[in-house]
């Protein structure tokens, strides 16, 4: 996938001024309480597991926490993400990735959760991509600024050796609203017989990042549906599926941890997700 260069796709403003509206109804009723007891406290740890062929020994057990879809704001404040960092801490993961969706309505809902996110723990660092709504404004360089110890990667990739093995990490810009998408460069820096993770907000830019050598897409966006129920779902974007399989390649689409709207979950439980690879059978 070569650049593509887009006119950002922007929220419809009727849509996410009767979120904001519910938001602050439901706020008021007690919904951030009740959204942190009932989904953060602790949040679900999911699993997954990426085989590769002929995995180095020194890369089995890599480990990837994946937090993604934090939605700062009405229904996620300071101290509202304190068993997820802690959960995430005590995995010790080598990395920490952050897809996106940072905050919903403006760049200055991060303030909220920058504290909680600057303490989380990796061996080889904590990285990230922008989503859809933290392109709200043009102000995503606010958010980058406001975690200074996460490392954005746009349209940007980053090797992690393990002995004479490598990790890449590729990062790229949201599909819908990031200006300009760029695989071939996220991928510049790749080698031959590096293993490749590739986080990506939007889990429809799986299909065209899957290749040989690409253990694992990460994405977020559909918070698994949010309210997972038959009539509600065509209000969500669209979901492929919580775990696809596309050739090689795991795409990952985490259900998130925050919520937009109402601070409700339906079949669709917060979570954080850990990806580790393995030498395939
Ligand atoms: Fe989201
Ligand atoms: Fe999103």
């Amino acid at each position: 996938m070569g650049p593509v260069r887009q006119p950002p796709r922007r929220h419809s403003r009727l849509r996410l001024g009767a979120a904001r509206l519910a938001e602050l109804v439901t706020s008021t009723l007690g919904g951030r309480a009740f959204y942190r007891a009932t989904y953060l406290s602790p949040p679900r740890l999911r699993e997954e597991t990426a085989r590769v062929r002929d995995l180095a020994p020194e890369l089995e057990g890599f480990s990837v926490v994946q937090l993604t879809d934090f939605h700062a704001g009405s229904f996620l404040g300071p101290g509202d993400l304190a068993q997820v960092v802690e959960l995430s801490n005590a995995l010790e993961p080598d990395v920490v990735a952050l897809t996106g969706d940072f905050v919903t309505h403006g760049a200055h809902e991060i303030a909220r959760i920058a504290a909680d996110l600057g303490r989380l723990r990796a061996r080889e660092g904590v990285f990230a991509v922008f989503g859809n709504h933290d392109y709200r404004g043009r102000q995503e360089a606010r958010i980058e600024a406001a975690l200074p110890a996460v490392r954005f990667l746009r349209n940007a990739g980053v090797r992690l050796a393990r002995g004479s093995a490598v990790v890449a990490l590729t990062g790229l810009e949201d599909l819908e609203e990031g200006r300009v998408v760029d695989l071939d460069a996220a991928r510049g820096a790749l080698e031959p017989g590096d293993v490749e993770i590739v986080l990506c907000h939007n889990p429809l830019g799986a299909r065209a990042i899957a290749r040989p050598g690409c253990a694992a897409v990460l994405a977020g966006h559909t918070h698994g549906g949010q309210v997972d129920l038959p009539l509600l779902r065509r209000l969500g974007p669209k979901h492929p599926g919580a775990r696809v399989v596309l050739g090689s390649t795991l795409l990952v689409v985490a259900g998130g941890l925050g919520a937009i709207g109402l601070p409700l979950r339906v079949g669709a439980p917060a979570e954080i997700v850990r990806l580790r690879l393995a030498r395939q059978a």
